[in-house]
């Protein structure tokens, strides 16, 4: 593999396309599987064409080892690139939501708060946050993850500021997801305004105390 500075360009030979996971606005992404060396394959998830891939590698590539944020493996050499990252499991935040799945909404949301923290300790902001750009799985046992998809708006080096938008994005999906049931109307009146996110957690850990008093 040869590297453009610290990313590695993936040459397509090594990369095998499978079917579509999912296609936006811009690109596609495919799950496939990469060689890194004869014995050792792994699935990857394919992200094609994508305008300015050194940048999305770079945000990625400083995020490398955040929980919730997929590995990358690099961008390929076609033109234009595609991304090359590892496959998360999971389905999006949207198809729990939509089949009423809100206590484990709520769980994931708790998971996204940390990794946006890890995000803007780092100096990036996402720009993209809502329910279509977060994947959820739960292990065998029983350990939610949510992976934060999607960086194509994200940016580096930013300041408090800027941030400030990705909680207002985290509290406007909270609240979406929160207007399921009824009994949480106190905490979304709360959330309403919140620009932090150690406050939308809080406010979260609230919520699933009703939830699950409710479900008792
Ligand atoms: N690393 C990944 N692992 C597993 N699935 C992924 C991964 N990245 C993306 N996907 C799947 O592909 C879908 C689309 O991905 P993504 O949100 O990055 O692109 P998009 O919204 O279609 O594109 P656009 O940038 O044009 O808005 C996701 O909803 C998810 O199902
Ligand atoms: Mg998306």
């Amino acid at each position: 593999m040869q590297q453009a500075g610290d990313i590695p360009v993936i040459k397509q030979k090594f990369l095998k396309k499978g079917r579509l996971l999912g296609s936006g606005c811009f690109a596609n992404v495919y799950k496939g599987k990469l060689a890194l060396s004869r014995h050792q394959i792994v699935r990857v998830a394919v992200k094609e064409p994508v305008n300015d891939a050194e940048k999305l590698a770079w945000v990625l590539h400083e995020l490398q080892g955040v929980e919730g944020v997929p590995k990358l493996y690099g961008v390929t050499d076609a033109t234009p690139p595609g991304l090359v990252m590892g496959l998360c499991r999971g389905v999006v935040l949207q198809a729990l939501w939509e089949s009423g799945e809100v206590e484990l909404c709520v769980v994931a949301l708790v998971k996204l708060c940390s990794t946006v923290r890890h995000l803007h300790a780092l100096g990036v902001t996402h720009g993209d946050i809502h329910k279509g750009n977060v994947l959820v799985d739960v292990s065998d046992e029983g350990e939610v993850e949510a992976t934060l998809l999607d960086f194509g708006l994200a940016e580096r080096f930013t300041d408090a500021t800027r941030q400030v938008d990705d909680v207002r994005e985290v509290v406007s999906t909270a609240l979406q997801v929160l207007a399921w049931s009824g009994q949480l109307c106190g905490v979304r009146r709360s959330l309403h305004g919140v620009e932090d996110l150690d406050s939308v957690e809080v406010l979260l850990a609230e919520a699933l105390s009703i939830l699950q008093a409710v479900s008792e």
